[in-house]
């Protein structure tokens, strides 16, 4: 068999031409259509070159590798064949991606290689860039998330994002968690009240500010500041929660709670989570997808990607061996 026909294998051509859908891209095995879905045991081969480094280079097409555990998945958010350019620069090749409901899904890959893009682009948010430019698909629970008419406002209420660097607005604690109901218009101080205390027992922050809400968010260390936006994105009643490296600024002690937080909001949120510490990514997450250059390389359950990549590439960024 030669690089790039994995039966496993989803076709992901890189070139702009338009081309027809693929079957259950992102989620599918065997995903060239008409082909006959594979229905393979788990086989633990050695992990095959996927000519993804030679590909790239050359400008040539490639086969992202989607693991057969994931098909069917019910996803809540669902991207095809995603490009993005920055002015003439694409960071983003044809992307497609089934992220599973109510799981954890890890984003790796070496800096620069497009991560935050992919995250900043289920929100909207390089809508604020103005040489930005996008082609491709992506859904929310089945709704398009750049379709004409899409109410931006409405739609980043639907979605939690948290950020590398922790960033309490310069209010009280109990404002800043009630900020997404405050912008809402509500005013119900029982209603308030209660979503405040509710989001900080999710963050698992309640018990250490319950006596001092009045204070200010920026009082707060670190990691409690982390768990303070992540009560504030909770508060809004996100269907997914995207986490950009959210403890690349936190100590250990802070970044185990909220792993242990990701744990336990794990099941009740859809979580798409960027992170550099490939730890982390093993503890934290059901899946994983790892990019390079802008391209989904290889996207399976998180056990498969660290301890079976079916690509060397995979094997060669997951081990340290680059990146
Ligand atoms: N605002 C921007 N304007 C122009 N180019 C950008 C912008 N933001 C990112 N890029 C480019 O897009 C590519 C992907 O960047 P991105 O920040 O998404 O990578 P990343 O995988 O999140 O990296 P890191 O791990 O370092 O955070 C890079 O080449 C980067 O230079
Ligand atoms: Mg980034």
């Amino acid at each position: 068999m030669s690089e790039g026909e994995d039966p496993l294998a989803q076709p992901t051509p890189l070139g702009r031409a338009p081309a027809p859908p693929t079957p259950g891209a992102a989620g599918a095995p065997g995903g060239r259509p008409g082909a006959p879905v594979a229905a393979e045991p788990p086989i633990h081969r050695r992990p095959q070159r996927g000519g993804v480094f030679e590909a790239v280079n050359a400008g040539r097409p490639f086969a992202t590798v989607v693991h057969e555990q994931l098909a069917g998945v019910r996803a809540n958010l669902q991207v095809e064949r995603f490009c993005l350019w920055y002015g003439s620069n694409q960071a983003l090749w044809e992307v497609s991606l089934a992220v599973p409901e109510g799981s954890v899904t890890a984003l790796i890959g070496p800096s620069g290689c497009g991560k935050s893009t992919l995250l900043r682009c289920v929100n909207r948010m390089n809508d604020l860039i103005g040489s930005v430019r996008v082609a491709g698909d992506m859904r929310l629970a089945g709704d398009d998330i750049y379709g004409p008419g899409v109410d931006v406002i409405d739609l980043r209420k639907r979605i939690g994002m948290v950020f590398q660097k922790p960033n309490p607005f310069p209010m009280s604690i109990y404002e800043n968690v009630a900020y997404p109901l405050r912008i809402d218009g509500v005013r119900d101080r029982a209603v308030l009240d209660e979503v405040v205390e509710q989001s900080l027992v999710g963050a698992g922050l309640w018990d250490e500010v319950k006596d001092r809400l009045k204070e200010s968010g920026l009082a707060l260390s670190g990691g409690q500041q982390q768990r303070l936006c992540i009560a504030r994105a909770l508060a809004g009643d996100p269907e997914i929660l995207l986490l950009d490296e959210p403890c690349s600024a936190l100590d250990p002690l802070a970044t185990g709670r909220i792993e242990d937080l990701i744990q336990e909001l794990r099941g009740r949120y859809t979580i798409l989570i960027v992170t550099h510490n490939m730890q982390q990514a093993q503890r934290a997450s059901d899946f994983t997808a790892f990019m390079y250059l802008g391209r989904l390389v290889e996207y399976g359950p998180t056990e498969e990607i660290f301890v079976h990549p079916r690509l060397t590439e995979t094997e060669d960024y997951v081990t340290g061996r680059f990146g």
